[in-house]
């Protein structure tokens, strides 16, 4: 049994949304089934659908039957579970509805309280308000905010500012849920644990660094959000600019919140800023036509959104002007109905000064350390070594040092698992500072803007290949390929 947590109460505001039963009850499940969550503590559900605690118990439990991987539902496990469950009927926009939820909470007034807000950001503000005036935000009081935040720099700071009149930034949690995967902490370990790497981590040694995270499936049904956003708002702006940050980051001089927050912000303020000639040779925006996706035809996505002009894919050179990054590419792509699933880093090294090897006419590869979070999960270093034999020549061939992270348990975590349990443990680190959204912000703004003027025509790729040629292009330009299998 793990270590018991402190009591909490728990509000998911938004408590019926898709994520809230995709994702935050399975996780809340598991933490209180595995004895990371006090058995009084309480996960209360806001929500605008009238219910009572019995049918609610049983449409969660008919969603974790769903939900959960793994098949770890249990009946017995869900009976405890069950115990913990309360619903409140709350109408966001209408201050008089938070009379059950103050009842609730002044029920148990030395609680610290996680307020999570799963709901559209335009409610964020409204519901701080409410808290306030209800007089349910206390010192122990914790918010957290999904994503997104905002559509740009200006919209994210009102978003921000809704929220700080109410809480003290200490006490905001704003969640990225890339940052919860174990593989993505792993590059902090990876970096700052072996020796190995830090002589080579910097322009001298490192060619050009890829950070890919391409997704198999459409929107799924998100229209609603999806076609106000697209992939840059969606992907590149939040989870790939924190893979961007941790791998390009100095080591910060401790573990603590502020420590690497600092450090990831600073690489954040570093990104050079592209000009209206960069957007034109840097960037690539598409969306997919209708093609083959797992073995299925596939409508294109303008037939979800007729005149949409949303990107589902992007692609972009990003440079960082720091000592350790200078003259260094980061090529970044994501999109939606790609050939397959698949999100890594890959670190390309330079080649060897001069080669000895005369290699039968092959070249010598250069070393790569691939970093592969999904769906794989695991970290390759490939490296050249000579093939076995008497030939009279020494020749080479590319082999692979795999390190795999097996875990012992039937049950591996999901990122909201972790990050749930780092707000329940007061523990910020890895959440977004409000310095970090917005150098985010500021950077991607300029790119925003410009093809919200048609800069950059919108590019086409058929569901279920692997992006546009646009996108090959933009790294062929510089002599180089992606690493796709
Ligand atoms: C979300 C995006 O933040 O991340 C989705 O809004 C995307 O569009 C999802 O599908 C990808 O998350 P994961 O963990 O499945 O890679």
């Amino acid at each position: 049994m793990a270590e018991v947590e402190s009591l909490c109460d728990i509000v998911i505001f938004g408590g019926h949304g898709d994520l809230a039963f995709r994702k935050l009850l399975p996780a809340l499940y598991h933490l209180s089934s595995n004895g990371y969550l006090d058995q009084k503590s309480r996960i209360i559900t806001a929500t605008r659908v009238e219910m009572s605690l019995e049918k609610h118990s049983n449409l969660v439990k008919e969603k974790l039957k769903e939900f959960l991987k793994d098949d770890t539902f249990d009946e017995t496990k869900f009976k405890h579970f069950k115990e913990q469950l309360e619903v409140v009927i709350i109408d966001f926009s209408d201050d008089n509805s938070y009379q059950g939820l103050s009842e609730l909470l002044k029920s148990e007034p030395q609680r610290e309280r996680v307020n999570y807000l799963s709901t559209a950001p335009d409610f964020f503000g409204t519901i701080c308000k409410s808290l306030s005036q209800w007089d349910l935000i206390t010192a122990q009081s914790r918010v957290v905010l999904e994503k997104p935040i905002g559509r740009d720099l200006e919209s994210s700071r009102v978003i921000n500012e809704g929220v700080l009149k109410y809480f003290e930034e200490s006490q905001i949690y704003r969640i990225d849920h890339y940052l919860g995967k174990d593989t993505v902490q792993n590059i902090m370990a990876l970096r700052f644990s072996n020796r190995f790497f830090m002589p080579l981590w910097d322009a001298n040694n490192i060619d050009h660094i890829q950070i890919t995270v391409a997704e198999s499936v459409g929107v799924e049904g998100r229209w609603g959000y999806y076609d106000d956003y697209g992939a840059m708002r969606d992907m590149i702006q939040n989870h790939l600019m924190q893979l961007l940050c941790l791998v390009a980051m100095e080591a910060p001089c401790s573990l603590d919140a502020d420590s690497v927050r600092d450090e990831k912000v600073k690489v954040l303020r570093s990104l050079r800023m592209m000009t209206p000639a960069d957007i034109e040779q840097k960037t690539v925006r598409a969306q997919y036509t209708e093609g083959v996706s797992g073995g299925e035809a596939v409508p294109a996505y303008v037939d979800g959104a007729p005149e949409s002009r949303t990107e589902t894919f992007a692609a972009l050179r990003v440079d960082i002007d720091n000592w350790r990054w200078n003259g260094i590419p980061f090529y970044l792509r994501s999109g939606k109905r790609m050939r397959k699933r698949n999100s890594e880093i890959v670190i390309q090294f330079k080649a060897v000064p001069h080669s000895i090897f005369a290699n039968k006419g092959r070249c010598i590869s250069e070393n790569k350390l691939i970093i592969s979070l999904q769906p794989k999960e695991s970290i390759q270093l490939q490296l050249m070594n000579k093939i076995p034999g008497l030939s009279e020549q020494m020749h080479l061939q590319p082999v692979e040092l795999e390190l795999n992270m097996p875990m012992n348990t039937k049950h591996k975590p999901d990122a909201y698992e972790r990050l749930l349990l780092d707000v329940i443990r007061s523990n910020p680190t890895l959440f977004m500072r409000l310095d970090e959204v917005e150098a985010a912000w500021k950077w991607a703004d300029v790119i925003l803007e410009a093809w919200g003027e048609d800069v950059v025509p919108m590019k086409k790729y058929s569901a279920g290949t692997d992006g546009p040629t646009a996108a090959i292009q933009l790294i062929a330009r510089d002599g180089r390929s992606w690493h796709d299998e």
